[in-house]
């Protein structure tokens, strides 16, 4: 088709891409919460003690923020095949629709981004459809609601090859916040880990 694939982040996708892009659009998409319900054992944890990534439910009123970035089709494979194997753990490709924020003229989206939950959507920023990776309930690393306190002490403990599970929520609650994002859970998560040391 040669026509430009895009990747919608709303995890660790947010903050590390680690593939080749284009252009890089804050946005969100319609229809999905964002929790900490998924475990890890490959990534921010090991299988003696799994740590706590982010997946998407199904919630028909919700809006979540992310990152999408264009690839450029000459690309696709190796990205597409980079992130398969990333997202391994869980993680299934799904199609969606981006509202993508107006481009940002500096780093950070604040003052541009169409605020969270404000209006219907309608115009408030072009559109693109995207894949994104997400562990639905039925994947085997599917956990399923906690207590932000019981996340917060499990992300706290956590470590795996790509790095400390502190790190990832902390840097995505940063992420989300510098896009003028709201997101009550992370947020909140992010706090508790902070405050736990
Ligand atoms: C994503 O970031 O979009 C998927 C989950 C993750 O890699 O953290």
């Amino acid at each position: 088709m040669g026509s430009d694939l895009w990747i919608f982040g709303y995890g660790s996708l947010v903050w590390r891409p680690a593939f080749p892009y284009r252009e890089r659009r804050f946005g969100y998409i319609r229809g999905y919460l964002r929790r900490f319900w998924q475990e890890s054992t490959d990534h921010r944890g090991t299988p003696e003690a799994p740590g706590r990534v982010a997946t998407l439910l199904p919630r028909a009123d919700a809006i979540c923020w992310g990152t999408a970035y264009q690839v450029q089709p000459e690309r696709a494979d190796e990205v597409l095949a980079r992130l398969d194997h990333r997202e391994q753990q869980g993680y299934e490709r799904v199609t969606v629709d981006v509202v993508l924020a107006p481009p940002a003229s500096g780093s950070a989206a604040s003052a541009t981004a169409p605020a969270p939950g404000g209006g219907d959507g309608d115009g408030d920023g072009d559109g693109v459809e995207a894949l994104m990776y997400v562990a639905t309930a039925d994947n085997p690393h599917y956990v399923g609601p906690e207590t932000l306190a019981d996340i917060a002490a499990v992300v706290r403990a956590c470590h795996g090859p790509s790095g400390s599970n502190r790190e990832y929520v902390l840097r995505l609650s940063e992420a989300l916040a510098d896009m003028g994002a709201d997101d009550p859970h992370v947020f909140e998560l992010a706090r508790l880990v902070a405050e736990g040391g």
